[in-house]
């Protein structure tokens, strides 16, 4: 039975499970670890204590927990996880606030199932960096001196692109969309390691570019000087692993931390792709 502290709500203490894994490919198992209540706490200080502690609940002398974070205000995406079952960011994640919604006073850590995992919680995202390379999400530059000031965007420009601006590649979007699978690859004897990058790249871009990377399609086609690369970017959109996949379920909408109109964004994408299409196709 779990002690009561002076709240009736909040316990004197609470079981993290870990869903850990000792490196890539490796067999995973949970993981339970005690920890005595104290007020605002989020789940890196948690996982800090853990691996402070250096036991899990039977005694056992375990090695520490592997996480990735950086920023520690929801602005990296690098602490990306399932708590409870929901993709989110591990930093914001507030012990009160789980507590509140964990009658049991358990708290599930699951590393994201999308990516690789390389150790416990941490994984393995370059496949949502290369979806960002696939589709050039970013503007060129011819030089790095003085270019003079930019072109002007009206505000209502500015208004529609900044949301869009936010995007912090956490991950949560592709986590909950069907259409984005796990690849994992495996390097095979003999194989160098620029061979198996660029076979792992010519596979990523062959699955779903995801809606990320789409969202930041219609973002950098929308800058008055990214504009100029629009074709190039919408016809990387409609090569296989494209938008063509998206089947609209609209999970990745509702997942996104910073709350980006991806549903949005990819209407707007895919009225570009089909018009940019038939733009080529005349113009030839
Ligand atoms: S669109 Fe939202 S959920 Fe997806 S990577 Fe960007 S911030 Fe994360
Ligand atoms: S709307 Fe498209 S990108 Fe978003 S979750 Fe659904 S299939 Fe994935
Ligand atoms: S550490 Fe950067 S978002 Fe959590």
């Amino acid at each position: 039975m779990i002690a009561q502290a002076d709240s009736q709500s909040t316990p004197s203490s609470f079981t993290v499970k870990i869903l850990r894994q000792d490196g890539p490919g490796q067999p995973s198992y949970w993981e339970p670890h005690t920890l005595q209540y104290e007020p605002e706490m989020n789940i890196i200080s948690v996982l800090q204590k853990i691996a402070a502690s250096g036991r899990s609940d039977n005694g056992k002398k375990v090695a520490p927990v592997n996480w990735d974070c950086n920023c520690l205000e929801e602005v990296c995406g690098a602490c990306t996880m399932n708590i409870n079952g929901r993709v989110r960011q591990a930093c914001s994640a507030l012990i009160d606030n789980l507590l509140k919604d964990s009658p049991d006073h358990v708290i599930q850590l699951r590393p994201m199932s999308k990516f690789p995992v390389i150790r416990d919680l941490m994984v393995d995202r370059s496949r949502l960096f290369r979806g960002l390379t696939k589709v050039k999400a970013w503007v060129p530059v011819d030089g790095y001196y003085d270019l003079g000031p930019g072109p002007r965007q009206s505000r209502s420009e500015q208004e529609a692109a900044y949301p869009l601006s936010e995007c912090m590649s956490c991950g949560c979007c592709v986590e909950a969309c069907p259409q984005y699978n796990k690849v994992e690859l495996i390097q095979h004897n003999g194989e160098s390691d620029e061979d198996f990058e660029k076979r792992k790249q010519e596979i990523f871009d062959k699955n779903f570019v995801g809606p990320h990377a789409i969202s930041q399609v219609v973002l950098f086609n929308s800058n008055p000087t990214g504009k100029m690369n629009a074709p190039e970017r919408l016809n990387a959109l409609t090569e296989e692993g494209g938008i063509q996949l998206c089947g609209n379920a609209q999970n990745c909408v509702a997942v996104c931390p910073k709350e980006i109109p991806l549903t949005t964004s990819i209407a707007k994408a895919g009225r570009a792709t089909t018009f940019n299409q038939l733009k080529q196709w005349f113009d030839r």
